[in-house]
């Protein structure tokens, strides 16, 4: 039986990396995203057109909410109310509308994975970054309820928390910029795309069983927790 996999954000990054990996596992993958070329199109911030989206495909096995956004870079005093409030309409209420679309429908088949992507600014609070960290925050406590809500049903729910991957969000950066997070790094070095997919491919697939509701450190050993 051929698996099917949402994945939000799938044309760029860690989902496209996510998508060609799973692919490559055998599941059928439909993405999800803004950008042009995608199998759907769709901002994950609007449930309305989430939820058409979900019901137009026929729902999903496997779900993996990668669509996020970084937001104001800048003290907290200074940042937007409109763009604060945009980055948790992308980041906490994207995951939310395709967790809320999906879900039933792996309940009454009794099998689903969920991954949602995090990130370290969540465990540790990025300075300059107040609106991604607290957003990623509110992934990581969506993910333990979400986990523990699901957890006789056959549904796992998990996170991932990267920490500085190798991807377009990061193009932006400063070479100092990037210095200062690799030096962060005990392993010294960015993550790859294919080394997040591959942790991805594992959490989405039959090989987890006794795993939920957890939040997977993906960060070259900077996380202490
Ligand atoms: N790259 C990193 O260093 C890193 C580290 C930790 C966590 N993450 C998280 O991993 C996820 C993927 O990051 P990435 O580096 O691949 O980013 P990326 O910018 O390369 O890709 C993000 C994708 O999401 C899509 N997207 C953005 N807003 C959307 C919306 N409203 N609706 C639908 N699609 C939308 C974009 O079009 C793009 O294809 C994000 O949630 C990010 O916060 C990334």
């Amino acid at each position: 039986m051929t698996r099917t996999a949402i994945i939000t954000g799938g044309m760029s990054g860690l989902g496209a990396a996510s998508a060609i990996r799973l692919a490559e596992d055998g599941v059928e993958v439909i993405r999800f995203d803004l950008a042009a070329g995608a199998d759907v199109v769709v901002d994950v911030s609007d449930a309305a057109a989430v939820d058409t989206a979900v019901a137009r495909v026929g729902g999903a096995d496997i779900l993996l909410n990668c669509a996020g956004i970084v937001g104001p870079n800048m003290p907290l005093w200074e940042v937007d109310g409109a763009a604060w409030d945009r980055v948790f309409a992308v980041n906490v209420r994207g995951t939310f509308n395709l967790c809320h679309a999906v879900v039933p429908g792996m309940r009454e088949r009794g099998w689903g994975r969920i991954v949602n992507f995090a990130s370290i600014a969540g465990k540790e609070g990025n300075p300059n970054l107040a609106a991604y960290s607290a957003s990623k925050g509110a992934v990581i406590a969506m993910t333990k309820s979400l986990g523990k809500e699901l957890a006789t049903s056959g549904v796992i729910v998990t996170a991932v928390a990267p920490a500085v991957i190798e991807t377009p969000m990061n193009a932006d950066n400063t070479p100092e910029v990037l210095q200062y997070m690799t030096n962060l790094i005990p392993m010294k070095r960015l993550g790859r795309a294919e080394e997040v997919a591959e942790l991805v491919a594992w959490l989405a697939s039959d090989r987890v069983s006794f795993s939920t509701g957890a939040i997977y450190d993906i960060s070259g050993g900077r996380a202490t927790y």
